[in-house]
């Protein structure tokens, strides 16, 4: 298989398997509707003593237009997922994306089951890099733009949208380095303070399984956690894996297609696919680590020229000495190994069985995951991704409080430290990695179709890569 249908492939199935999560169908989606308009009345009816500024929030009983930038496989998803929310009517009306073909791609794969909530006609439908800005301009106020393009755009769409009042549910990670990370903070506090409602799609944290094992965790079920472990080993994934530049589109398009292999467009293979691990265990332990130390390195590239390491070894530290050990792999033959774990001074967990976060949950009298020791296992099964969106756009219609950034740029800066700890070789503190100076892509927000990309290859098309050790102060 080329590299380009791989990705089209990968996309294709994020798209089919997020969209179908917790969705019962047009008909499931519509009867849910007509019972949640009832509610969403009487919210209204109790909102008149609320300001002038937040009526529009808590008024909003009407249909929520949304916008989709960035047309890919969780694009895609997260559309559906908007369309398919208990307090509809939730209505797709612009869509944006700097490649055609998956802007098509998706408006086609929505088209078939949400036809009857999707109003998305030619003049809607942008191209370019300044694609977001047509598409955001087609909202009012209170309506919500869907940001789901690789992360280097995350702050520059995020920058549109605040400015134009609109609500925003924006896919992980952030950010892929420190100057990003500070300008996420500030807007996540300007998003605040004009009231606008943030999701970010770490949906770990709105699995009702992993809710139920982190209570019962604060409760003391399994004694203090004195180490966490997290698990994400694989063959290679999404376009982490990347051969030189074919010469068929410019070089800038074709990174962005291929964004899992450069660390400008994503923080490479570690930050996007680690993430999620990394988020949940530290929800877990109700920390951030202060440091990491890491291992990785690059065994079997063959003629593939990205930047990512195929395997990746981290030990993070909490601020009470304990640890978080988390491993990754992208390597054909190796055990495949996909979960988290956590461990305490009274037994331990399961947090996700599989994947990024799937139940069951559960808790044994013991160090080992015994049957025979369990105590307790989660029963539910809904959608961590249709939780996330039917709390975002309740939390709209009730105007009540809704802004994830600061935790999704805090999962983002400890992943980084990961990654910077393994591509330098060198202990990194938090500090360390908040106030390094390695901006990946300083220009993101004036790209143009033309412009090259932020990463350029030598005259043999070879990319720079981490060199641990070797550079110690930047990642390439
Ligand atoms: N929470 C999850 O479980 C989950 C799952 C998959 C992906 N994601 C995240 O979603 C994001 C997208 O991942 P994906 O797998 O959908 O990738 P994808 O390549 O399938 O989709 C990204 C889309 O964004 C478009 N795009 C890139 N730059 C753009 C720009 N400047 N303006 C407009 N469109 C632009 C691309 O052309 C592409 O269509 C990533 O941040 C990824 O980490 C999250």
């Amino acid at each position: 298989m080329s590299s380009k249908s791989r990705i089209l492939v990968t996309s294709r199935r994020g798209f089919l398997k997020t969209a179908a999560a917790g969705t019962g169908g047009i008909a499931g989606i519509l009867a849910g509707r007509t019972v949640i308009n009832a509610q969403s009345k009487t919210a209204a009816a109790t909102a008149t003593a609320l300001t002038a500024a937040n009526a529009a929030h808590a008024e909003h009983t009407d249909t929520i237009q949304v916008a989709l930038v960035g047309c890919g496989g969780r694009g895609g998803g997260a559309a559906g997922n908007a369309m398919s929310v208990k307090n509809g009517p939730v209505k797709l009306v612009a869509m944006a994306d700097v490649l055609e073909d998956r802007l098509k791609a998706t408006f086609e794969g929505l088209s078939g089951e949400y036809a009857a909530t999707m109003d998305v006609p030619p003049e809607r439908k942008f191209i370019g890099f300044d694609a977001y800005k047509h598409a955001m301009d087609a909202l009012k106020p209170g309506d919500v733009v869907i940001l789901t393009t690789p992360l280097a755009f995350r702050w520059v769409h995020f920058t549109y949208a605040i400015e134009k009042g609109l609500n925003v549910f924006m896919e992980k990670p952030l950010i892929a380095d420190g100057p990003s990370a500070k300008k996420m903070y500030a807007l996540g506090e300007q998003a605040a303070a004009k009231n606008l409602k943030v999701g970010v799609g770490l949906m770990s944290r709105h699995s009702k399984a992993l809710i139920e094992l982190h209570d019962r965790i604060q409760n003391g079920e399994i004694g203090e956690l004195i180490l966490m472990r997290g698990y994400r080993m694989a063959g290679p994934l999404g376009s982490a894996f990347s051969e030189k530049w074919p010469g068929t589109e410019t070089e800038l398009l074709w990174q962005i297609r291929r964004f899992h292999s450069f660390i400008w467009a994503s923080g490479g293979c570690f930050s996007d696919f680690y993430i999620h691990h990394i988020d949940h265990c530290c929800w877990m332990k109700n920390a951030w680590p202060v440091k990491a130390q890491a291992l990785g390195g690059r065994h079997y590239r063959g003629g593939n020229v990205d930047q990512n390491f195929d395997s990746y070894s981290v030990e993070y530290t909490f601020p009470d000495g304990t640890k978080l050990l988390l491993d990754g792999r992208c390597m054909v033959g190796a055990a495949p190994m996909y979960h988290s774990y956590a461990h305490g001074t009274k037994g331990s967990a399961i947090i996700a069985k599989r994947n990024d976060c799937d139940p069951p949950s559960s808790i044994y009298s013991g160090q080992s995951p015994d049957r025979a020791k369990m105590l307790w296992q989660s029963t539910d099964t809904s959608s961590p991704y249709q939780n996330e969106w039917d709390g975002l756009i309740a939390a709209i219609r009730g105007d009540k409080p809704w802004n994830e950034v600061k935790r999704g740029v805090d999962a983002s800066v400890a992943t980084s430290m990961g990654r910077m700890a393994a591509h330098t070789a060198q202990e990194i503190t938090w500090d360390d990695m908040l106030n390094s100076d390695q901006e990946f892509s300083p220009n993101t927000d004036k790209f143009t179709m033309d412009s090259p990309p932020p990463l350029l290859a030598d005259a043999n098309g070879i990319y720079p890569v981490p060199m641990p050790g070797l550079k110690q102060k930047h990642e390439y």
